[in-house]
């Protein structure tokens, strides 16, 4: 055992939310008790997405000023006319097929999509579908896209789709997949495993949990100071390889906030990027607030590129959210109004807010290699 996890955790009001968590809680205890100590990646998954309790399964996640965290998306309807824009000159690059959809992933409310559908109302070959795995955030994209119907389709997962010809979208997916936590003692790569003591969550630190983490681990940049402590997100690798498989034609875009290997793994940085977020606080132990709180990591791009170029995809380009956006206000995609000039274009492209948070990667198959995007005209890659 290396460390506690002194828990803030408490179930003061006994709101349905808090049942929902201490319910989590419990029943996790009971099979760390029962079983032994599980892996930080099935810890987390449990606590973001067990089917009944997870913060997000259940419902319970709040984005935006009064929930737990800001996105994009909850700056306002600003990011979606942007995003549909760029969209549309996909299409456009690709020879405007007769169908073109837009599958998202990590939709949550349907706040995204409602605001792509509503900026291309005019747009007649757009088709919408979201990969929705849990039924209650269904449900609610549902409600958000009623007035869509005819433009919108639903599956569980990218396996689902059967194929298609459009753009795959996250934001904000990657860094909310669960994630392996290894630490390097100086002369080994250990996995760090949540186990339990007085009835509190510990660390528990044991061999890797499979060949494939320890595969990854051999291609972390050395050398590290002794107990450095680190994430290998193995999730984000099967994400890509998934949406490659259904992709026929199109496009990819990953908008997340993230570093590329070696800044991931510099050696300062030694406690990772695993933080967990409730109220607009952060916590260093996501242990402590299990099933009340979002989980997150950054994303290493480099491994997330890798593995696209080798499930066949391309990388069009890379860039940051302030020159993505210069880009297409630049390119006149989108026209001036009070929407592109007002305090939700600040929020998410000055540097000093969102505009140097997040990362744009564009990867394509089957399309010109390099397609002229106006997101892309200033990528510096
Ligand atoms: C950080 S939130 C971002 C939500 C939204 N895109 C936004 O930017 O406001 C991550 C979302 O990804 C969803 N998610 C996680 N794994 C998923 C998966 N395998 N398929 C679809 N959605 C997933 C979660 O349920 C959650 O709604």
């Amino acid at each position: 055992v290396q460390s506690g996890a002194k828990s803030k955790w408490r179930n003061a009001s006994g709101s349905e939310a808090d049942a929902g968590a201490a319910a989590l809680r419990e029943e996790v205890l009971a099979t760390i008790r029962r079983d032994g100590p599980v892996t930080f990646a099935a810890w987390m998954e449990r606590a973001l997405y067990h089917p009944e309790h997870g913060y997000y399964s259940s419902g319970r996640a709040q984005i935006g000023r009064a929930g737990d965290y800001f996105t994009n998306v909850s700056v306002g309807p600003l990011f979606g006319r942007l995003m549909a824009a760029q969209f549309r000159e996909m299409w456009e690059v690709m020879g405007r097929p007769e169908e073109f959809t837009v599958v998202e992933q990590g939709a949550h409310s349907g706040e995204f999509a409602r605001d792509v559908l509503e900026a291309a109302r005019d747009w007649e070959q757009l088709r919408y579908c979201i990969c929705e795995p849990f039924p209650v955030l269904e449900a609610r994209q549902r409600e958000t896209l009623a007035e869509f119907t005819t433009k919108t389709r639903w599956c569980s997962a990218p396996a689902g789709l059967g194929g298609f010809v459009g753009v795959h979208f996250s934001n904000e997916l990657f860094d909310a997949l669960p994630v392996h936590v290894v630490r390097w003692t100086g002369a080994e790569w250990l996995e760090r495993y949540v186990g339990e003591r007085d009835g509190e969550f510990q660390w528990v630190d044991l061999a890797l949990s499979s060949e494939r983490l320890t595969e990854r681990v051999a291609a972390i940049p050395h050398p590290l100071p002794d107990g450095y402590v680190t994430e290998v997100n193995l999730a984000a690798l099967d994400v890509i390889a998934d949406i490659a498989q259904q992709l026929t034609r199109g496009f990819v875009v990953v908008v997340d906030y993230g570093f590329a290997r070696d800044e991931f793994y510099a050696p300062h940085r030694s406690s990772g990027t695993l933080r967990s977020y409730s109220g607009h606080r952060v916590f260093d132990s996501p242990l402590e607030l299990m099933g009340a709180a979002d989980i997150t990591t950054h994303v290493e791009w480099t491994s997330v590129i890798e593995q696209a170029q080798s499930c066949g995809l391309q990388v069009a380009g890379f860039a940051d959210q302030h020159h993505f956006i210069t880009g297409l206000l630049a390119a006149g995609l989108v026209p001036p109004n009070e929407a592109t000039s007002g305090r939700a274009l600040q929020t998410l492209l000055h540097p000093a807010q969102l505009g140097m948070k997040f990362q744009y990667l564009v990867l394509t198959k089957g399309v010109s290699s390099k397609p002229q995007l106006a997101g892309l005209q200033f990528a510096r890659c």
